[in-house]
């Protein structure tokens, strides 16, 4: 691979400091790069992020990510999921707290798929993290859900985690490290 930067198309900053924190480690700077992407409507998150690379490609430098993630809630029958951005900037954490309102099986799941995109090819790569929605909000850090999110083992939320901590164990850091593995097994990269 020539060369080591990638591009990140994304508004989001909390992404956009997550995927540096996995990435840097393997001698890759990371670019934010805003585009308009073609939403798809799909329940499966590879498939949105795909389509969005796909129609990218030519568009913006390579290689280039794009990076579709949600919250899948056991009870909700996997609700927000795909649509956990828009979930999130109408209702938001309170409002999934009021859903979750006494329920008993409070456990969720992180998904991220990103689609890397490279000499105009398409790869997807998937994480997941298993959890529980909180009780209540806890903690700053981060973005989006992380302040009700407590991933099993932990009694931290992702909100109270540092963001190394957070990226021992997301779905977004699993994705990354699978991106990474092909990237070192295709092409070789350096700093590994
Ligand atoms: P999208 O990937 O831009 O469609 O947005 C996914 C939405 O899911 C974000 O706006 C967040 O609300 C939520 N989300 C995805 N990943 C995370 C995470 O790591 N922490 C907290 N919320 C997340």
């Amino acid at each position: 691979m020539g060369a080591s930067v990638v591009y990140l198309v994304t508004k989001n900053a909390g992404k956009v400091r997550e995927v540096e924190a996995v990435l840097n480690k393997y001698g890759f700077s990371v670019s934010p790069i805003e585009a308009r992407k073609e939403e798809l409507q799909s329940d499966l998150l590879e498939h949105v992020a795909k389509y969005a690379a796909e129609q990218l490609i030519g568009k913006i430098p390579e290689p280039f990510i794009v990076e579709d993630s949600g919250l899948f809630i056991n009870i909700l029958n996997g609700f927000p999921g795909p649509y956990s951005a828009y979930v999130y900037k109408t209702i938001g954490t309170w409002g999934i707290l009021k859903l979750m309102e006494g329920a008993v099986d409070r456990g969720a799941k992180f998904v991220c798929a990103v689609a890397l995109c490279l000499n105009g090819r398409v790869h997807v790569f998937r994480g997941e993290v298993e959890g529980e929605i909180s009780i209540r909000a806890r903690g700053d850090a981060g973005f989006g859900f992380d302040p009700i999110f407590v991933p099993f083992g932990y009694s931290k939320t992702f909100a109270e985690m540092s963001i190394e901590e957070k990226c021992m164990i997301s779905h977004r850091a699993k994705a990354l490290q699978l991106m990474v593995n092909y990237l070192i097994q295709v092409y070789g990269v350096k700093n590994v």
